[in-house]
């Protein structure tokens, strides 16, 4: 899994680091980033659309693991930013992140978020609705500045993945449905205002991915659009945002293309679609999120007790779960793990990995074939860099793990593990006895 190897100690190695070292270092639970993987998988993309000689930018989705070093990275290798809220935003900023290369979602962005996106410049706001739109005009007013934007359209696609994470069906609360007049409505509003400038259209068919069919499909039912509306107005869109999506492979099971096949065959379209509709080539952004980090993350955990269920299984508890993770519980999503300080040891048993959370659903993983685990071993999860840390959470106040980032043997920690304190931290006691 990404770069994870065995060294010379018989140990899991991440970025040429022990990762038992790591553990001793930094404790457990902790995620562990291959920060050559990550600029391995953004170069991936860049070069695809240079070789294809297509103009283009790749943001990266942020919400799939956002921090100030991450956004570093990514400004280092060169990519766009996409961000769906002010605290996105906020992080980007503090990470000197260029403004005009971030790049706003959201279906119910604040007043105060446009606001910051307004004052800050950004280089365009992904427009998802009317009230949006009408907030916009109005803030671009009050500011006397300008804006660039892109529509956000529902094409109407249903791409196979879980029902939670799939958004591109007219069923949908995200953005203007291409197909009942919302969207040409939307931009006829957008065209007429002085304030507004549209670059294009943007749509996201869900994430999670494998084939390249619902692409396909979305890029053909967009180009139909966009020649109505060139015809009808003389609109000419001069940017087509397709989202990312793009699937990775987690287990044995999933069989997910190459992320450079995802883009040719997109290319190939969009340029079918260009010579059927004689329009000029649009620049292609896309937004992946989760193939630039999912492979490239690892959790350590360290695994406490057991208890055999006789005759049905046998369940492993580790000192995470669903609040460091909660991709098992939400979507039944699925993992892989080895024993970090043994990972050449014979499989002896299946198991199944249990969280710590009061909560029967906190289980991580089912069924795992490892050797005689007990409670000095670590267990590495792989595959949890994307919508791990970003779905972190509380519960039951367990705090957040650490984030180290690993390259070239060195290692540098960048998120620092929660406290107590920190959980406190915006607590306010009562002051005196309250009579309710
Ligand atoms: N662009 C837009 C507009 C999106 O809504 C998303 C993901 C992305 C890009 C990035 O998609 P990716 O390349 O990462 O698949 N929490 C879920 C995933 C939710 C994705 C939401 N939108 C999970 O853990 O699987």
């Amino acid at each position: 899994y990404g770069s994870a190897k065995i060294n010379n100690r018989h140990h899991l190695e991440i970025g040429g680091v022990d990762t038992v070292e790591l553990v001793e270092k930094y404790g457990t639970p902790l995620y562990v980033y291959d920060v050559a993987l990550i600029r391995e998988r953004a170069r991936g993309f860049r070069d695809t659309f240079k070789r294809l000689g297509i103009k283009a930018q790749v943001a990266y989705a942020s919400k799939a693991f956002s921090t100030i070093a991450m956004v570093q990275l990514v400004k280092e290798e060169g990519l766009s930013l996409d961000v769906v809220s002010g605290g996105e935003l906020y992080t980007a900023i503090a990470a000197q992140f260029p403004t005009e290369k971030i790049h706003f979602h959201g279906n119910n962005k604040s007043i105060e978020e446009l606001k910051m996106a307004l004052d800050y410049q950004i280089g365009c706001i992904v427009v998802d609705n009317f009230l949006e739109l009408h907030l916009l005009m109005d803030l671009c007013e009050q500011k006397d500045t300008k804006t660039q934007i892109l529509l956000r359209v529902t094409p109407g696609i249903e791409a196979h993945t879980h029902d939670y994470i799939l958004t591109g069906q007219e069923d949908s609360k995200f953005g203007f449905d291409l197909q009942n007049g919302q969207a040409e409505k939307a931009l006829r509003m957008a065209l007429e205002s002085d304030r507004l400038e549209v670059l294009g259209v943007h749509c996201h068919i869900g994430s999670q991915i494998f084939d390249t069919t619902g692409f396909v499909l979305a890029t053909k039912k967009i180009f139909e659009k966009l020649n109505e509306w060139k015809s009808g107005f003389g609109y000419i869109s001069t940017v087509l945002n397709l989202g990312g999506g793009f699937g990775i492979r987690y287990t044995q099971e999933d069989e997910p293309i190459p992320a450079s096949s995802y883009v040719e065959e997109i290319i190939s379209e969009v340029k079918n679609q260009v010579v059927k509709y004689n329009m000029e080539l649009p620049e292609i952004w896309i937004e992946p999120g989760r193939s630039l980090v999912g492979d490239a993350g690892t959790t350590l955990y360290k695994i406490g007790s057991t208890k055999e269920v006789p005759d049905v299984r046998k369940y492993v508890a580790v000192d995470g779960g669903m609040t460091d993770n909660i991709r098992p519980a939400l979507y039944q999503a699925k993992y892989e793990a080895v024993l970090a300080n043994r990972p050449l040891d014979e499989v002896e048993e299946k198991v199944s990995i249990a969280g710590k959370c009061c909560e029967s659903g906190d289980m991580l993983i089912w069924d795992l074939p490892l050797p005689k685990a007990d409670n000095n071993d670590v267990l590495a999860v792989f595959c949890t860099g994307a919508y791990g840390y970003s779905m972190s959470n509380n519960y039951n106040r367990i705090p957040r793990p650490p984030v180290v980032f690993v390259e070239n043997g060195i290692t540098q920690l960048v998120v620092k593990r929660e406290s107590f304190d920190d959980l406190i931290r915006l607590d306010v006691a009562l002051k005196e006895q309250v009579k309710l």
